[in-house]
């Protein structure tokens, strides 16, 4: 997977403070797998963001100052509920739905646009469709 890896020595000549640009489409000849970058798309409740390691196991990078640890994450998410809805992503890769069926075809954009609309329609109406659970606890916690 990472034969292509050897030959390459990309600079990213951003600043630490700077967001570091990120496309999808740049990468999508390498067909890498999501969760090569999003670590818990398919364990956890949120997909996550890569560490910069992540990015050096390609990028030869002198010249950014992040540390290794640091995440590559948007300043302003475009898939983010509000705290009182919850929702899983384990629990939809589980049910065998792919990353493409909420978030489009990412590896076609330079940057992600959004696909599922942040609403409680657009939930409710994929779980009627597809005969998941439609009961208000599911995705609130009631009571408080
Ligand atoms: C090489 C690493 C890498 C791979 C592989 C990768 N991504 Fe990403 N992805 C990122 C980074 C870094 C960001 C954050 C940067 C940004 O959006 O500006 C991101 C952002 C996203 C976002 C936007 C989140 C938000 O709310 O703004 C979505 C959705 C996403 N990726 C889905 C996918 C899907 C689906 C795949 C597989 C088809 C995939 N990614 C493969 C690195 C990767
Ligand atoms: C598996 C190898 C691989 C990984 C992992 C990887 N990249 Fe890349 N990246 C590439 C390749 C190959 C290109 C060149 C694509 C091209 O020429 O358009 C590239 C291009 C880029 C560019 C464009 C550079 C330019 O000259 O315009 C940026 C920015 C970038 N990557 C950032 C990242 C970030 C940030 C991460 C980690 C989230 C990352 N890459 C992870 C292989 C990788
Ligand atoms: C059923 C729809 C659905 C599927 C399938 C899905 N996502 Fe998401 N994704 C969402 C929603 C909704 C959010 C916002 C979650 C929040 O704010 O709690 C999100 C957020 C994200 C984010 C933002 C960061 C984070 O940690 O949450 C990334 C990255 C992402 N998804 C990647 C993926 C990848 C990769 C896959 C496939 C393995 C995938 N998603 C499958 C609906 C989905
Ligand atoms: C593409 C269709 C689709 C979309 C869009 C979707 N879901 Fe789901 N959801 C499912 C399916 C299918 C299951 C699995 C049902 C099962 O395991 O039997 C599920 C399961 C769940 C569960 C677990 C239910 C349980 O029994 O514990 C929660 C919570 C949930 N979804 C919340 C959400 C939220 C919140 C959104 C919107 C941000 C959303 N879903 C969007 C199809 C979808
Ligand atoms: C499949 C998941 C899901 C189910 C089931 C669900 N909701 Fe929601 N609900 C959401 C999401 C997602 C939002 C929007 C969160 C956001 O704005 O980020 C929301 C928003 C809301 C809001 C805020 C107002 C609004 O419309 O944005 C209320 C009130 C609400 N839900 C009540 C309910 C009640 C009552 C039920 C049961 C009849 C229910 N919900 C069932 C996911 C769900």
């Amino acid at each position: 997977m990472l034969r292509l890896a050897v030959a390459l020595l990309v600079c990213l000549s951003v600043r630490a403070a700077d967001p570091v640009p990120f496309s999808h489409k740049r990468h999508a000849p390498l067909k890498l797998d999501c969760v090569y970058c999003h670590a818990t798309a398919k364990t956890g409740e949120r997909a996550s963001y890569p560490k910069s390691s992540v990015c050096k196991t390609c990028h030869v990078d002198k010249a950014t100052a992040l540390a290794k640890t640091d995440r590559i994450e948007p300043e302003t998410s475009v898939y983010m509920l509000a705290e009182f809805a919850y929702f899983s992503h384990a629990k939809h890769t589980g049910a065998k739905i792919a990353c493409q069926k909420c978030h489009g075809e990412v590896w076609t954009m330079e940057e992600v646009t959004q696909v599922l609309p942040m609403t409680m329609k657009a939930c409710v109406s994929c779980h009627r469709a597809s005969h998941a659970p439609t009961a208000c606890n599911k995705c609130h916690e009631l009571g408080q």
